[in-house]
Order: structure tokens, then C-alpha cells, then sequence
């Protein structure tokens, strides 16, 4: 059954050209774009994005860095879309990333890493309505 998932191509990759890369690599593996903007946010905005990752050590320097520069927000869908696109972005470190994944590709470090995708169906539908009014997706 079709699912959708929320992808952020982060400020890093945006700065270095690759969003076409991204989002072609993202195409190719057969996902529809349901909705995309792209926009800068505010640290505001990133730490309640972000609040399930406030207690870890990371969550200032994180939500500093994803606001301090435009974003690429997305709404994917395709069959088994959430673990499809973890499996296509590797691992968080692109250090253990897998040769052929986003992460492999296009990050720098465990921090400029590229590219954010949901890890599950709840945390999809929360970063969707996050993001995303109702009418923005077609
Ligand atoms: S972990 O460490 O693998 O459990 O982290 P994870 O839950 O996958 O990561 C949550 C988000 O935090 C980012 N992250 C970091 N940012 C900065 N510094 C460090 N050390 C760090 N570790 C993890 C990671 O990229 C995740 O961001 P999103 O946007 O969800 O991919």
C-alpha cells in the first residue's frame, strides 16, 4: 500500500548544489513528490521540530545548524515509503553509510549529514502537519 514520509534536504547540501542530485537519486527510486518548498527556518521552528531530541547532548548545535541556511522540505510517497528512504539516505554517520546511499554521496559529517527522513508512520504524520498545510498536498 502507497505511504507517504517527510524529507528535509538540509542546509549543507543545499549550500554545496546538490538539491537536483538529491531529489534526482530520490526519483530514480521511485517516489512521487507529493509536495516540496524550499524555505529557511527559524531556530524556533527547528527546536519544536526537533523536540523529541531536546534532552540529547546534539539538540543546540543541530537546530543552530538547520536553521542557518535555506531547507528543502518534502512530502514522498510510494510503497513502503518511510523505510525506503531511511534504506536510501544510510546510515546517520556517513562514515558507516553504504556505497550508492544519499549519505554516502552527498554528507560531510554526522551533523552535515544531507538529508532527515521520518523514522516511522507517527513521526511521518507529525513532521508532515509540521511542515505542511492540507491544501499543499496534491
Ligand atoms: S543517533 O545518534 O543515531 O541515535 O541519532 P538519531 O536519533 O538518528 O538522530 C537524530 C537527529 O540528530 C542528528 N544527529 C546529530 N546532529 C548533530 N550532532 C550529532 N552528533 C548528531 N547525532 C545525530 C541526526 O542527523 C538526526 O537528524 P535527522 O534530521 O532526524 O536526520
Amino acid at each position: 500500500m502507497s505511504q507517504r514520509t517527510f524529507s528535509i534536504i538540509k542546509p549543507d547540501a543545499v549550500r554545496k548544489g546538490f538539491t537536483g542530485a538529491i531529489l534526482a537519486e530520490i526519483e530514480k527510486a521511485g517516489f512521487q513528490i507529493v509536495s516540496i518548498k524550499k524555505q529557511s527556518i527559524s531556530k524556533k521552528e527547528a527546536e519544536g521540530f526537533y523536540a523529541v531530541h531536546s534532552a540529547r547532548p546534539f539538540f543546540d548545535s543541530l537546530t543552530t545548524f538547520m536553521s542557518s541556511g535555506p531547507i528543502v522540505l518534502m512530502v514522498l510517497e510510494k510503497e513502503n515509503a518511510i523505510a525506503d528512504l531511511r534504506n536510501l539516505m544510510g546510515a546517520t554517520n556517513p562514515a558507516n553509510a553504504e556505497e550508492g546511499t544519499i549519505r554516502k554521496k552527498f554528507a560531510g559529517s554526522i551533523e552535515e549529514n544531507a538529508i532527515h527522513g521520518s523514522d516511522a508512520p507517527e513521526t511521518a504524520a507529525f513532521e508532515i502537519g509540521y511542515w505542511f498545510a492540507g491544501h499543499e498536498l496534491v
